[in-house]
């Protein structure tokens, strides 16, 4: 028989099914919008069925009128925040979202602790006591709450790391890694603890080590590995909500969840191959990794260029890379960017991108930045594909981007950066360094790329100077 409950039952299942079909889709630049979109007919189908399932269960009419305020609020909220957000701010947009995520599943199994086992009167104690799974609903409370706190706190820091409002540099606390291992094993001890006897205290002790747990544990990595740690915490704030999932009964919810956790764990572990880092060293709060000594090394002098003479040097080349970092995303260069990328394979030059796998702050930030000023797909090419092709070029742009091409990361073994793979840019003939300043990039390491021979910086805003790069060439080519 068709009823309200099994209707919106059948609801999830779409919206499962919308939802794997949203991974699908961005997974590709071409089909990125198809696979939002599907993400967003999934909640929205999700959040309908929600309502529905609870008018079928009799939602007391105070509940129903609290459930739609706060989905209101919170789609106004979400509306107002993605309508005003830079493309640069999106990371730690995201950060701050994981840990809603968090915070919600530590309320979920606050929530289901006092229903349940602070009522072992309560009619669901009884029903739950009654078919022996009082045990299982204490754990997941337990597991749900751990998992939630760390990934709220966690999620916290890397917000303030990613907006620089706190220090991006990994904080060294003495036996960092005995102090992660040793919350871990509490973790388990107190588990097995609550389960036989579920006391208050022991969720609020479990609530507080979690919270420094995520705290420490994103705090402890440095600025160059945050990437992966933004995926990690998509990751746990997938797990948290399917532990939400557990305690409320809600299938989508686990499903949902577990596609995030895994997709995000999937995420985490490419970008570690991509940077060369050990996937279990970063997930453990940068497990193994010790402070090194400063960097004072003296490189020598820099050379600097203004934009007519790149104009000149450009107008001789035979081919160009283009090496975009954050610094065109601040300066939202990339529509002159594509201006000079057009003008130069008018005049016949061999033009391509090279795209590390972190540069910007989001996963493809740079792609979807040259996509939305219609850069060809075609000429911009990973950094695997290009990275053997420097050696010849006439030109490399770097523009605003620095760690990434970094030749510290494969020539010194003491940088914090070390065996990340970089654009090996400085094999080119001639490289131009697009900057506002002599500033270090976000991991804070000093950059031997500037003082190089074959490097000129090219000081100033990124937008600025490909504007005035743009002009000077189309004043060449009148006369
Ligand atoms: P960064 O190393 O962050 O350097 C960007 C450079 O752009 C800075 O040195 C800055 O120098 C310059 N810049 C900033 N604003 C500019 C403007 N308006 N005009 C011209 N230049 C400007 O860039 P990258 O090479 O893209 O590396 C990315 C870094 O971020 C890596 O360390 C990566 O691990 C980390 N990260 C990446 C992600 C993801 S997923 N992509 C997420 C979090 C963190 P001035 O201040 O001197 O101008």
């Amino acid at each position: 028989m068709l009823t309200l409950e099994n209707t919106a039952t059948a609801a999830y299942v779409v919206a499962a099914l919308l939802f794997i079909l949203a991974l699908a889709g961005l997974s590709k630049h071409e089909t990125s919008k198809a696979g939002s979109s599907f993400g967003i007919a999934g909640m929205a189908v999700a959040l309908i069925a929600t309502i529905a399932l609870a008018l079928a269960r009799d939602i007391e009419p105070m509940g129903l009128a609290l459930l739609i305020v706060a989905m209101v609020i919170g789609a106004v909220i979400g509306l107002w925040r993605a309508k005003i957000v830079e493309m640069t701010g999106m990371p730690e947009l995201i950060a701050l979202l994981h840990s809603f995520v968090g915070l919600a599943a530590v309320l979920v199994g606050w929530n289901g602790y006092l229903h349940v086992e602070g009522d072992p009167g309560g009619a669901e104690a009884l029903q739950l006591a009654q078919e022996g799974m009082l045990g299982i609903h204490s754990a997941e409370v337990f597991i749900g709450v751990f998992i939630g706190a760390v990934t709220f706190t966690g999620s916290v820091v890397a917000n303030l790391k990613l907006s620089a409002r706190i220090k991006s540099a990994p904080m060294m606390l003495p036996g960092k890694n005995m102090l992660n291992v040793g919350a871990l094993v509490a973790f388990f001890a107190l588990t097995v603890w609550f389960v036989i006897d579920p006391t208050l205290w022991l969720l609020a002790v479990v609530t507080v080590l979690a919270l420094l747990l995520g705290w420490h544990l994103v705090a402890s990595i440095g600025g160059g590995d945050m990437p992966v740690v933004v995926s990690m915490l998509n990751s746990y704030s997938g797990w948290a909500a399917a532990a939400s999932g557990f305690l409320l009964g809600n299938d989508l919810l686990i499903i949902t969840g577990a596609l995030v956790g895994s997709s995000g764990a999937y995420l985490s572990y490419i970008m570690c191959k991509a940077m060369n880092r050990s996937f279990i060293s970063v997930i453990a709060g940068g497990f193994g990794i010790e402070a090194g000594p400063a960097d004072d090394t003296d490189y020598g002098e820099h050379r600097e260029i203004n934009a007519d003479g790149v104009a000149e040097l450009l107008s001789t080349a035979t081919s160009v890379i283009i090496a975009p970092g954050y610094g065109m995303a601040v300066a939202q260069a990339q529509y002159g960017v594509a201006d000079l990328t057009r003008k130069l394979r008018e005049r016949g030059v061999d033009v391509r991108f090279g795209i590390h796998p972190v540069a910007g702050r989001l996963p493809g930030h740079m792609n979807v930045l040259l996509a939305e000023a219609k850069v060809p797909y075609d000429i911009v090419l990973e950094m695997d594909e290009i990275n053997d092709d420097f050696d010849g070029t006439s030109v490399v742009l770097v523009i605003g981007a620095n760690d990434t091409v970094n030749p510290a990361a494969s020539e010194d073994p003491g940088s914090p950066i070390a065996g990340m793979p970089v654009l090996t840019v400085w094999n080119a003939d001639n490289v131009i360094v697009f900057k506002r300043s002599m500033a270090s990039g976000y991991a804070g390491v000093q950059n031997p790329l500037f003082f190089r021979e074959n490097t000129q910086m090219l000081f100033g805003d990124a937008k600025d100077r490909v504007d005035a790069i743009n002009a000077a060439l189309s004043v060449a080519e009148k006369v």
